[in-house]
């Protein structure tokens, strides 16, 4: 049979095997373009096999490049086109399911044509339009047939990859798969499934997009787990709902939709990139979404993934649960889609009436707050329960961060000191973050850490007590510091310095008459408020001090137990409003860093006596201290230089208290 073409494309082919003929060379267009061209199909790429080596092949033509030099192919470029030039090769034994040990090139036509997969594909055209079908690929191709060259057992355990090109095959071309190649392959799959996940998906996806109704029940499921690795697909029937839609991402979608929550891993098993798992894990959302009844208001990540993919992804997303109950009225749904989207207020927070530069200058917030805060400002509007008018986004916004609990990135927003200098770290709930500090002091470098949460589950008070504070409406925060241990009179002025941090902290948030009761607890029209423990270890030169300090911020009344309620409180409570633990926090961290700063320069407990005895309650009252076993009773008479609690008893002596625990006043 002669071949003829007229497509400048073959015709350069042509001059391609002219010239490799001219110099007593071999040459013919082989594999696919051969069976495209026969079937009336369009051809991309023109494969030429030749009997001239690689290296004469790139000294025949001007411009070259050594493709697969490896293999014998060199890529030529003739007359604005590029050809794969391979010299006749054959195959050693397959070590593994894809790579053969050797490739040898010292073969004729027949040997290479013998080493091809499927006969339709081993069908080569001389220069002269002549057809070598030692195969029968002809025959193949007129009745639609896949069959596989020689044995085709041999075939497959040579490359387990053929077993899915014969399925991609089949579906693109609309073939039969001969019943010998189609046994063989059901007996590969093991072959198949040793394949790179990288070249299976390649076939995968040819396979997905090519796929008709009419192939479907060919492939037995078997083979297609062995392809994509996916078990469960149960592919007799997911087959039929696949190619009720169209496009690689959709078909992704409709297949993996009952397996929604394992989709992620079955795409990274196949290596999909991250954008193709990205469209279709979207698409996966927004179906999910469509079948759970789409919520009243547009969710950001709806919003968001509609603007970048466009409105036409909300359809596709409802086609992919169509594609599973194709008997629904589809336009209907889409109407029904259409009309929710229409509805929303706005899509994404860019349609918001303010951005993030108006958040910073505004309320000087910075980093994750500021897209947390624009998320909440786009729900509130999305919901309707907020204009989409700039004055009431920013009163919005003002009372959210005036209200949000506990949250790093809003507290570092707040924080005067460079976040760089406090590494803090908010955790969900610790039992004490004394403890945790103290280790990770002795784990980590820095000379300044802090910690803090709002569910401290078994926090420690002084004397072995408890420290208890009602989940999520307190603060537990706990600095430590790495400090020079020589000078013990010095650091034991530390209770001192936390308590004047403690209550300059809360003055800066607005509630500025609390009292020191001596050494250190925190005291508001009556009642204890804040906590303090301090704790200092030394070994080999080295003091770690760790400061913890409990501070009762938006419990209610009934949120404390009765026998507590008497002698404790909180802020909201005494004070009659809210405090953001945020800014609380941010305060008690730059004042605790500010004082160590201090510290470290010199400072002494004698030049900030005066300010401690203007807010300490302790002086001039009766006290009872319990000094380790020793209880000592009498009047407060005042502090001195070093911290020292001065008390007149019932004998009219003064006595010096050190330190102590005041247990009643
Ligand atoms: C007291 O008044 O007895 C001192 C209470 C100190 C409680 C704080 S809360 C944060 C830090 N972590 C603890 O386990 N205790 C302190």
């Amino acid at each position: 049979m002669i071949v003829t073409w007229s497509e400048p494309q073959f015709v350069a082919a042509h001059a391609v095997m002219r010239r490799i003929g001219a110099h007593g060379y071999e040459a013919y267009i082989v594999g696919g373009a051969v069976r495209d061209k026969l079937l009336g199909r369009d051809v991309k790429d023109i494969d030429i096999a030749t009997s001239a080596p690689p290296d004469r092949v790139e000294h025949l033509f001007e411009k070259t490049l050594p493709t697969g030099i490896a293999h014998g192919t060199v890529s030529v470029l003739f007359a604005s086109y590029w050809f794969e030039v391979t010299t006749f090769r054959a195959e050693g034994p397959y070590d593994d399911a894809r790579h053969p040990r050797f490739v040898r090139f010292d073969t004729t036509l027949a040997g290479d044509l013998a080493r091809r997969d499927f006969t339709v594909n081993a069908m080569a055209v001389d220069a002269n339009g002549n057809l070598y079908d030692p195969y029968g690929g002809l025959v193949d191709l007129r009745e639609q047939r896949l069959r596989a060259v020689g044995d085709p057992m041999l075939r497959f355990q040579e490359d387990g990859l053929r077993v899915a090109r014969a399925l991609r095959f089949a579906a693109t071309l609309g073939f039969t798969i001969d019943p010998a190649t189609q046994a063989a392959m059901l007996e590969s799959t093991t072959r198949l499934a040793k394949v790179a996940p990288e070249r299976r998906q390649d076939e995968w996806n040819k396979f997905l997009v090519a796929l008709t109704v009419a192939r479907c029940d060919e492939v037995a499921d078997e083979v297609i787990e062995a392809w994509t690795g996916w078990h469960d697909l149960r592919w007799s029937c997911a087959c039929a709902q696949t190619v009720n839609v169209n496009g690689l991402h959709d078909r992704l979608a409709v297949l993996l939709l009952p397996f929604a929550d394992r989709a992620g891993e079955a795409l990274r098993a196949l290596r999909y990139s991250r954008k193709d798992a990205d469209e279709v894990m979207a698409l996966l959302r927004l179906a999910g979404a469509w079948q759970a009844g789409l919520p009243p208001a547009l969710p950001l990540a709806v919003g968001k993934q509609l603007a970048a993919y466009g409105d036409g992804f909300l359809a596709r997303a409802v086609d992919v649960c169509w594609a599973h109950h194709p008997q629904r009225d589809r336009q209907a749904d889409w109407q029904l889609a259409h009309a929710w989207l229409e509805s929303a207020p706005l899509r994404t927070e860019r349609d918001l009436a303010i951005n993030g530069s108006d958040l910073v200058r505004a309320f000087s917030l910075q980093g994750p707050a500021v897209g947390a805060l624009l998320t909440y400002l786009f729900e509130q509007v999305a919901k309707r329960a907020l204009d989409n008018q700039r004055e009431e986004l920013l009163a919005c916004a003002r009372a959210w961060i005036e209200s949000a609990p506990l949250d790093a990135a809003l507290l570092r927003s707040f924080l005067a000191v460079a976040p760089q200098h406090v590494p803090i770290t908010v955790y969900p709930s610790v039992p004490s973050t004394n403890d945790l500090v103290r280790t990770r002091l002795a784990e980590e470098h820095a000379s300044f850490l802090a910690v803090l949460t709002d569910r401290q589950e078994s926090g420690r008070g002084r004397q072995g007590r408890l420290w208890v504070s009602p989940p999520g409406k307190g603060l537990a925060l706990s600095v430590a510091l790495r400090l020079d241990a020589s000078d013990s009179e010095r650091l034991a002025e530390w209770p001192l310095f936390a308590a004047l941090a403690v209550r300059t902290a809360l003055a800066e948030v607005g509630v500025a008459d609390v009292a020191i009761k001596w050494p250190n607890d925190i005291y508001l029209h009556g009642k204890k408020i804040c906590g303090i423990l301090t704790e200092l270890r030394t070994a080999s030169g080295e003091a770690r001090l760790v400061i913890g300090v409990g501070v009762n911020v938006n419990a209610d009344a009934e949120d404390f137990p009765d026998d507590i309620k008497a002698r404790a409180t909180s802020l909201k409570v005494a004070a009659g409003r809210s405090v953001s633990p945020n800014r609380l926090a941010a305060r008690l961290i730059d004042e605790l860093y500010g004082s160590m700063q201090r510290y470290l320069v010199g400072m002494r407990f004698r030049e900030r006596r005066e300010e401690y005895e203007t807010h300490c309650m302790t002086i001039g009252q009766s006290v009872r201290v319990r000094q380790g076993e020793a209880l000592v009773t009498g009047l407060a008479l005042g502090i001195d230089d070093e911290g020292t609690l001065w008390v007149q008893n019932e004998a009219s002596e003064t006595l010096s208290v050190r330190s102590g625990e005041i247990i009643e006043s």
